[in-house]
């Protein structure tokens, strides 16, 4: 996967002139702060134009990866979602709209709500430079998602992306419970693919479940998370880095890959699902073993050989996150 073009001449515009070893360092004390804080709750942490701008150039293309890939996983099992309109909460740069409109030619309006003024004026500069109409005329609105009351407009699609590990649990329940009643199709919720952004999603996962909500992806069923406590469930995507990321990592090789964990949430049964593939395909001569989350709420790992022609043919084209 690669950021789209237009983003990334947009980035690049924002870079042209910057010092990229203060950037650099910037970024590296953003992300020391990011894991040291993390579980605290203590909220934004980019709050300059240069804290914006480094976490644009470092993370956006990641962020960006996962989101995309989480929403092309809900469309597959909602292929009839056309959204019109969406709603990002903690918007930051604006990753989520970009992939939003890259994921639905559907979309017509969008609408973001960030708390840093730095991160909604870059995002607003970025996305006043796309080739796309909906992510041009984007509304970006100052707010602060603990803010009580919160009003959120209903819309087709909320998403809400690495976020929701920077706020405290209960602040992420009440949260929640606004976000899905402003949700009239699908809310997306993405957190890094570590064993607390899992949590957080699994949390969440169960409290969707108890309103009524149905489950687009990853999860084929809407029984209990059967994946074991010292375990986590996250996939992976790969995104290509453009050179001011090389550059700016110092980084030799010519892409990353970013993990997460995610939980598409919907109003509309989505179409029956047998599996998910939650680990890569350990691929032996004459073997493929698979993990798997069933329809049933269970994990199984069969080992799929050669004599099972159609299993094998599947098997050969399984990849972590895909479908089974
Ligand atoms: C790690 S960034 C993620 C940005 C973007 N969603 C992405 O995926 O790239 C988290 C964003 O949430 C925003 N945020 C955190 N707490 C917030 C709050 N209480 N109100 C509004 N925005 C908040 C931060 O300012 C920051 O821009």
């Amino acid at each position: 996967m690669e950021l789209p073009a237009d983003l990334q001449v947009a980035l690049q515009g924002a870079l042209r002139g910057k010092a990229i070893a203060s950037l650099a360092e910037t970024a590296a004390a953003l992300s020391a702060c990011y894991r040291a804080s993390h579980g605290r709750g203590d909220g934004p942490l980019a709050r300059s134009a240069g804290e914006a701008l480094a976490y644009a150039a470092y993370r956006m293309p990641a962020t960006f990866a996962a989101i995309f890939s989480a929403l092309q996983a809900t469309q597959r099992r909602l292929p009839s979602f056309a959204p019109l309109s969406m709603l990002d909460l903690g918007a930051g740069s604006g990753a989520a709209l970009w992939a939003a409109s890259g994921c639905f030619d559907s979309l017509q309006q969008a609408q973001l709500f960030e708390g840093e003024a730095a991160m909604l004026a870059l995002g607003k500069t970025l996305a006043a430079q796309s080739l796309a109409p909906v992510v041009r005329a984007a509304s970006w609105a100052k707010a602060d998602l603990l803010a009580a009351p919160l009003a959120l407009p209903e819309v087709d699609l909320v998403t809400c992306a690495y976020v929701l590990g920077e706020l405290g649990a209960s602040a992420r329940t009440t949260l929640l419970s606004n976000m899905w009643q402003a949700t009239r199709g699908v809310l997306l919720l993405v957190e890094p693919g570590t064993p607390r952004g899992f949590a957080i999603i699994r949390a969440l996962r169960a409290e969707l479940i108890a309103i009524g909500a149905h489950i687009a992806a990853p999860c084929p069923h809407v029984d209990v998370c059967p994946m074991p406590t010292d375990d986590w469930c996250h996939f992976a995507q790969r995104i290509a880095r453009p050179s001011f990321q090389r550059t700016l990592k110092g980084a030799t090789l010519g892409y990353e890959d970013e993990k997460f964990s995610y939980i598409a949430a919907t109003r509309l049964p989505p179409a029956a699902l047998e599996a998910r593939i939650i680990r890569h395909p350990q691929v032996r001569s004459g073997t493929i073993e698979l993990e798997l989350c069933t329809q049933a709420g269970t994990l199984v790992s069969p080992t799929i050989t050669k004599r099972n022609k159609d299993s094998w043919r599947a098997a050969r084209d399984a990849a972590w996150g895909g479908e089974w």
